[in-house]
């Protein structure tokens, strides 16, 4: 058989630890031929195709980025969907995709299968929304960079009695934000699932500064605090469709300035978040994922997604993992919480 790969939507440390685990067991237990298709879904429907061997993958478990390169590309959005698809295909003799995208490469993944092409999904998102799986890698290396840069900005809060606003990503969920909150013992951690005031941010920020701290302040980049409008309509707009010049951190650090009188500032740690190595535990779920999709595309199951289920890799239906968005449920936040102020 011979298989091609994709990697789609945004990147993720660990892409190519998928890659490398589906092309060593491919080759070497089932005796398979690989492709790989350049920029996601783009590659597939203008046809754009580059070798993938035994000796391309060598040594990537620990590479950032992915080595196919990616993007946006919708094959249903004006790009020939299903038909197109089919043909290129056809032409360069593949018989199946291993998708690694992803709600939307999931959910075009999905609806080429029912069309009749033969694809089988890897869950990739450092935000760690998606449905029917435990954890998907480069979450684990988001949550850890994170860390590492609030407990760099807390020294030097500390030194000049501030109070820091570290924003980070997350634009429907605030898993990354929960984590490296947790992990860095913020004074308050702002998810777009639980809204709350900023006079309730403000009693926090208070709180911590009057023990002496420098508050720490974690905020998801979709939270919005209550009663304050969408500062944007689109990612990377504002409502006039002007470029945004700042996010929620940028638009609240100003008001927990004025409202405390303690001198505030923001960090937005953006996409030094899906850059660089990934973490060894993301290197081996990526790992463990792109070889059990190798087993999933030589049993047939198409439409399916592989996924983690504690410590074991699971097969799942793509409708699972794309039907509701996995946010952090109400329990865990205050959990977290009872650390605030
Ligand atoms: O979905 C992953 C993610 O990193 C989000 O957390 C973030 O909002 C978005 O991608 C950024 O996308 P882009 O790279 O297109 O700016």
């Amino acid at each position: 058989m011979r298989i091609g790969i994709l990697t789609s939507g945004g990147d993720c440390p660990g892409l190519n630890a998928v890659i490398r685990g589906a092309v060593l067991k491919g080759v070497a237990i089932y005796d398979q031929e690989f492709v790989g298709f350049r920029d996601g879904w783009r590659g597939l429907v203008e046809d754009d195709v580059v070798p993938l061997t035994r000796h391309d993958v060598r040594g990537l478990s620990k590479q950032g980025g992915t080595i196919l390169g990616t993007s946006r590309t919708n094959p249903f959005e004006n790009n020939g969907g299903p038909d197109r698809v089919k043909s290129v295909m056809d032409k360069r003799n593949v018989d199946a995709v291993i998708a690694i995208g992803g709600e939307g490469t999931l959910t075009a993944a999905k609806r080429l299968t029912d069309a009749g092409v033969k694809i089988v999904g890897v869950p990739k998102t450092i935000d760690n929304d998606l449905s029917a799986t435990d954890y998907t890698f480069g979450f684990d290396t988001a949550v850890a960079i994170a860390t590492e840069a609030i407990d760099r900005l807390r020294t030097t809060a500390e030194s000049h009695h501030r109070c820091m606003v570290v924003e980070v990503m997350g634009r429907n969920v605030g898993w990354i934000a929960l984590h490296s909150g947790m992990a860095s013992g913020a004074h308050a951690i702002l998810i777009p699932e639980n809204s709350v005031s900023l006079d309730q941010i403000n009693e926090w920020v208070r709180l911590a500064f009057d023990r002496g701290r420098a508050p720490i302040v974690v905020v998801a980049e979709g939270f919005m605090p209550e009663g304050m409008e969408h500062p944007h309509t689109e990612r990377g707009l504002d409502t006039f469709g002007r470029p945004r010049l700042g996010g929620i951190g940028e638009q609240i650090a100003p008001q927990i300035e004025l409202a405390t009188g303690i001198e505030t500032r923001c960090a937005t740690l953006g996409h030094l978040q899906r850059g660089g190595v990934p973490t060894a535990y993301d290197r081996v779920l990526a790992t463990r994922l792109g070889m059990a999709a190798i087993d999933s595309v030589v049993n047939g199951t198409w439409g399916t997604m592989v996924a983690l289920n504690g410590t074991e890799i699971i097969h799942v239906g793509l409708d699972e993992a794309t039907m509701v968005l996995k946010t952090v449920p109400q329990h865990r936040y205050e959990e977290a919480s009872i650390l605030f102020g």
